[in-house]
């Protein structure tokens, strides 16, 4: 099979693409990636001698060039993003370029091609926030609250239209939170690690009682690969992993893994539009995709706080000058009115 992946220098498409290559031998990957602040070489550095990987440096935007690499492929795997709703609420632009432009002209050029597979990697915060009780399933309608979220849900709504119209093998899947190796500190967990591995205070959002649906990155990508697989033509697939847990207690968790104290935990104003709670109902994707979740949260969060340890100097190497003024950006103002938190 010829696979086109995009953002595979990212987070969850590093770990695809090394999961893809160790899922298929007969496999030829190309990993299109614009290599914005969040894309790393480094995530991939051990596949650069591998025959059947080839990356390219380039825009999902540039027409092109994606036009150029389509020719020939079997199948889309479709990751390319901007990811960070912090960002996202900063400045949106990037946001609509790449999440709504970058997949509708890769949905032109798959079409052109006669691509047989698209999978599109979404999220589960096109849906919007839950209260305490319910999930979320595949019917349940599009709100989403934030820029990052309503591009990815305009992103999803060209897609379906690419099924309907052009007839397109599109499948959708939705997941939830995602942790673990190579994610950029900019996200909760690995900046709550860097930050207690260096002794810093962590922000904590409004008073930590935000619930999120964690899955490790290694289930995700299982699922995006059986999506690509067994996937039907125009579906929308979630999934979610077994565990929810309120943002003050994975906190605590965290610390507590790292031998670091309390102290360190930093109440600080509330994101704008902060989702409160997020859930899904994974039936459809246990039932069509012969998929499941294998990692608790426990299980996942030694491992991933395991590998943080391990790769100091990665982690370094991400906290960059560039991640320092965005931490200037986002946090200052806030760290300076937080609050200690209380015994
Ligand atoms: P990430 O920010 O770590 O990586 C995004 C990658 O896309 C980077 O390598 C970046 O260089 C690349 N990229 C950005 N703009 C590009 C462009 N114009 N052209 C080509 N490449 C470009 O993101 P992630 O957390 O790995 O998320 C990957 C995908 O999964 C996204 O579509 C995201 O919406 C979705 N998703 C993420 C999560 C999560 O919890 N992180 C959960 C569900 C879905
Ligand atoms: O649900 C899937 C989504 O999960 C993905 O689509 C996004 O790409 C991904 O970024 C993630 O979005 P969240 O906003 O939920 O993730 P984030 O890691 O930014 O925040 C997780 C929770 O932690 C959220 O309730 C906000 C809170 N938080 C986050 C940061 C960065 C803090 O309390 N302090 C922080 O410094």
């Amino acid at each position: 099979m010829r696979l086109l992946v995009t953002g595979g220098a990212g987070f969850i498409g590093s770990n695809f693409v090394r999961h893809a290559l160790r899922a298929q031998r007969d496999l030829e990957l190309t990993n299109l990636d614009a290599l914005t602040y969040a894309g790393n070489l480094e995530n991939l550095a051990e596949l650069e001698a591998d025959p059947r990987y080839r990356f390219v440096h380039g825009d999902i935007c540039d027409a092109a060039l994606v036009d150029r690499l389509m020719a020939g492929q079997d199948a889309v795997v479709h990751l390319a993003a901007e990811s960070h709703v912090d960002r996202s609420i900063l400045d949106a632009a990037a946001f609509i370029r790449t999440n709504v432009q970058g997949t509708q002209t890769l949905l032109d050029a798959a079409r052109r091609r006669q691509v047989a597979r698209f999978v599109h990697v979404s999220t589960d915060e096109v849906y919007g926030s839950l209260g305490a009780e319910g999930k979320f399933t595949e019917a349940s309608p599009l709100a989403p609250n934030s820029p990052y979220a309503a591009s990815k849900a305009a992103a999803e709504l060209l897609v379906r239209a690419a099924f309907h119209t052009h007839g397109q093998p599109v499948v959708i899947t939705r997941g939830s939170n995602n942790y673990g190796p190579y994610q950029f500190p900019e996200k909760f967990i690995p900046l709550a690690i860097a930050n207690a591995l260096a002794g810093q205070p962590v922000p904590l959002y409004g008073e930590g009682k935000n619930v999120r649906n964690w899955i490790h990155v290694a289930d995700h990508c299982a699922g995006i690969w059986a999506a690509l697989e067994r996937g039907r033509a125009g579906a929308v697939y979630n999934l979610g992993g077994d565990d929810e847990v309120d943002n003050l207690t994975l906190l605590r968790r965290i610390l507590a893994r790292l031998g670091r104290d309390e102290s360190l935990i930093r109440f600080v104003p509330d994101r704008p539009g902060h989702d409160f709670r997020y859930a899904l109902d994974s039936a459809l994707a246990r039932r069509e995709l012969g998929w499941r979740p294998a990692l608790s949260l426990d299980e996942g969060l030694d491992r991933t706080v395991a590998w943080y340890r391990a790769n100091g100097a990665w982690l370094e190497r991400a906290r960059d000058g560039a991640y320092r003024s965005y931490y200037e950006t986002q946090y200052r103002a806030r760290l300076e009115r937080g609050q200690e938190a209380r015994p």
